[in-house]
């Protein structure tokens, strides 16, 4: 056994002046609510939610920034609210379980644009489309030298601004925003050991106003998605928002069935997401934005942030809705939480009736079969890609590879295995000189939670390019026994 140290990555950080990412491990609850797209009644699907415990039906900026409200994140002063759809496994049976999550969600805060402002007090907002069923583009994606510098065609962005990262933390890792469909589940059973993580990165550019009535016109994606111009009329910069979240998706690994989104996706190209401003005040997050430019990235770095512990964070949960509670979202169930049917496309998915609403019997289940061609969907094989050319977010990982070049080192850090202190930097001994984590991972192995921390060393650059000489980091891989289950 060499040592605990997997692999490196380089990746350029210069692009990005500062950020941070907002850990929220714990979720304030998993229903079938969605404040934005159907304020005061049932959703159309689950969704996994985080962040302020204010939230429900008719979740406002004031029901989240409450005077007793709590948040399930680590900085107490965000009380925002993020949700995403969750992820289920259905077998072929018809039986219904929803995959585990690990590790809550990551929030990231990065800042692309010029002039970013905070988001305002009311300020909400959509990213993705659940009834989309269908990616068109080629894989991986054309160079983003050759992508439209005006952003008019916001359908291609939205298409790219989803990512299913296929986790094996024994190879190269994948970069960001790399695939934007879910790989077969043949294909996740030989090479996704540690899971998929979901990504989604949010429209950054907007026209002022807090919301929209499709939670979506008031915002833009830039031409690259995560920077870039933004169109005419999208004038006013917001930080880049990035969520991550993973799934156990191997536990199910040669099991008969299907992953689908609970929106009834099997494709991933209906994945999207929600944000709802819940910080103390627009100005204390403006300030944030100004001040916390610790390349880090880490929440503790900026002294302005006030954080709690992921134990504290945990005690936080939602009321849940009374016609809500008998919806057993979790499973094992029969056929999707409720009565959610499969639709797979190419076409856009229609509309169902949500199970529960005025006039619609709990029990209407209408599963659709699998088309033959399922199977025949294209593959891809397992490779670290070249995110120069695919990537489009700092996501957990962005590997440069524009220099051709990979290096692993060896450390036989480990981390120190207090559970309480998950973000801790690694103790290590290894010629690395302060190494300062960029991105955490929490996968489960056996009954261990594992927590993965990328730290980031610096490197001298040897050859030096002509102009402006890029700050290049190397990304080195620990492992953090953080817990048991
Ligand atoms: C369907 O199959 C799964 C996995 O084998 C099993 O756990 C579940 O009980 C089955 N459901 C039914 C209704 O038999
Ligand atoms: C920065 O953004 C704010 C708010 O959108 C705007 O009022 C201001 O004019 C911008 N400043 C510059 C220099 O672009
Ligand atoms: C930035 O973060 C690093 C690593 O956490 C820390 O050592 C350093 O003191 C921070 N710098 C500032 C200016 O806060
Ligand atoms: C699905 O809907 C989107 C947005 O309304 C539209 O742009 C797209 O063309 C539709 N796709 C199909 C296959 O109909």
């Amino acid at each position: 056994m060499k040592s605990q140290a997997a692999f490196i990555a380089l990746t350029l950080v210069s692009s990005v002046t500062a950020f941070w990412r907002m850990p929220c491990r714990s979720q304030t609850g998993k229903a079938r609510i969605d404040p934005i797209i159907d304020p005061g009644e049932i959703s159309g699907h689950v969704h996994t939610i985080h962040g302020g415990g204010g939230f429900g039906f008719d979740a406002t900026y004031e029901t989240l920034t409450a005077q007793d409200s709590c948040t399930s994140c680590e900085v107490t002063q965000d009380h925002s609210a993020y949700w995403t759809p969750t992820l289920h496994f259905l077998y072929t049976n018809g039986t219904a379980v929803m995959v585990e999550q690990v590790g809550g969600m990551l929030a990231y805060y990065l800042y692309y644009l010029t002039n970013v402002t905070a988001f305002p007090k009311g300020f909400q907002m959509v990213a993705g489309n659940p009834n989309l069923r269908d990616f068109t583009g080629p894989f991986p994606d054309v160079q983003l030298s050759d992508w439209p510098t005006v952003p008019t065609d916001q359908f291609f962005l939205q298409q790219r601004a989803l990512g299913f990262n296929c986790l094996n933390y024994a190879k190269d890792p994948e970069p960001s925003l790399y695939r934007h469909v879910f790989p077969t589940q043949e294909y996740m059973d030989a090479n996704c050991l540690d899971g998929l993580r979901l990504e989604l990165a949010f429209p950054s550019c907007g026209n002022g106003d807090v919301t929209s009535p499709d939670g979506k016109s008031h915002v833009a994606y830039p031409s690259l998605v995560k920077e870039g111009n933004c169109p005419e009329g999208y004038d006013t910069h917001y930080p880049f928002m990035f969520f991550e979240t993973i799934w156990n998706t191997y536990a199910f690994a040669g099991d008969d069935g299907q992953f689908v989104l609970s929106m009834g996706d099997p494709t991933g190209c209906g994945y999207h997401g929600d944000f709802m401003m819940g910080w103390e005040s627009k100005e204390f997050l403006q300030q944030a934005l100004d001040t916390c430019t610790n390349e880090s990235g880490e929440i503790s770095d900026c002294d302005l942030f006030t954080i709690q512990s992921d134990a504290v964070g945990a005690e936080c949960t939602f009321d849940m809705p009374d016609v809500l509670a008998d919806d057993n979202v979790e499973g094992p169930r029969t056929g999707l939480p409720v009565g959610v049917p499969i639709q797979y496309g190419p076409d856009n998915a229609t509309a169902y009736a949500v199970a529960g609403r005025s006039g619609v019997a709990t029990s209407s289940v209408s599963e659709s079969s699998a088309p033959s061609t399922w199977s025949d969907r294209p593959t891809v094989s397992y490779t670290a890609a070249n995110p120069s050319v695919t990537s489009t977010a700092l996501g957990g990982i962005i590997v440069d590879v524009a220099t051709g070049h990979r290096t692993s080192v060896t450390s036989s850090s480990t981390l120190s295995t207090s559970s309480s202190s998950i973000t801790a930097a690694p103790s290590s001994d290894s010629a690395a000189d302060s190494p300062d984590i960029v991105t955490t991972s929490y996968i489960t192995q056996g009954n261990e939670v594992i927590e993965m921390a990328i730290v980031e060393v610096e490197v001298t650059v040897t050859a030096t390019p002509t102009a402006a000489a890029k700050h290049r980091r190397h990304l080195q891989k620990h492992l953090h026994h953080a817990g048991r289950r």
